[in-house]
């Protein structure tokens, strides 16, 4: 049997849309063996993005497929899935992704997201960043969090892996809840990858 320390770091590959805190983040764990994975693909929106300074700086290749957006998602979808198989990569992470993404067969409970609310409560379309922490507010939740899900080809909607909570304190804007609701996310996204590392070490 091989133990966790000589495994194989397993081969994933991480989508951005903005300022790449979770990709710094999970390089940071790659990096110092807590967590076995190698992060061999940055795929972002947009080439002028803070998340591409830690892909640099981490020695990630990057790749801006269809920057202009003119494809269609079913020919956006190829594209990037072609990108992750020509790299050898067997788990996509979305991490602040902001763009639907359908996903192929061969790759369901393969993609993981990860949301900053409780789903399915404010989720779906037109939900993400800070509209998520406003709409929290105004509705007068007392308690938030974030999610990490497997995705499938409905916003925010596939099967759940992990949840974590926060209180949502009287005086909160919408910068101080998405700051304590981040932390909890920093907790959140390693817990979901060990757990789905040891589903496919166990498939
Ligand atoms: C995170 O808070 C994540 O939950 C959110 O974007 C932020 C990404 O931060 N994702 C969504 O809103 C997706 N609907 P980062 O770019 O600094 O890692």
């Amino acid at each position: 049997m091989i133990s966790n320390s000589t495994a194989i770091p397993h081969p994933v590959a991480v989508m951005v849309s903005g300022t790449g805190r979770h990709l710094d983040h999970l390089a940071t764990l790659a990096a110092s063996g807590e967590l076995p994975i190698d992060v061999r693909l940055c795929l972002s929106t947009r080439s002028d993005i803070g998340a591409l300074q830690h892909a640099k700086r981490w020695n990630i290749p990057v790749q801006v497929p269809d920057e202009a957006r003119e494809l269609s998602p079913e020919a956006y979808s190829d594209l990037v899935f072609s990108a992750l198989e020509q790299a050898g990569v067997k788990t996509l992470i979305l991490a602040g992704f902001l763009r639907f993404l359908p996903i192929p067969d061969a790759w369901q409970n393969r993609v993981l997201n990860i949301h900053p609310s409780l789903l399915p409560a404010f989720g779906g379309a037109g939900y993400y960043g800070h509209r998520v922490h406003d709409a929290v507010l105004k509705r007068g939740c007392k308690v938030s969090g974030c999610t990490v899900h497997y995705v499938d080809n409905v916003f925010d909607h596939g099967p759940i892996l992990v949840q974590r909570t926060c209180p949502v304190l009287d005086d909160d804007d919408a910068d101080r809840l998405a700051n304590r609701v981040f932390l909890e996310e920093l907790i959140a996204y390693p817990e979901a990858l060990r757990q789905h590392l040891s589903v496919q070490a166990s498939g």
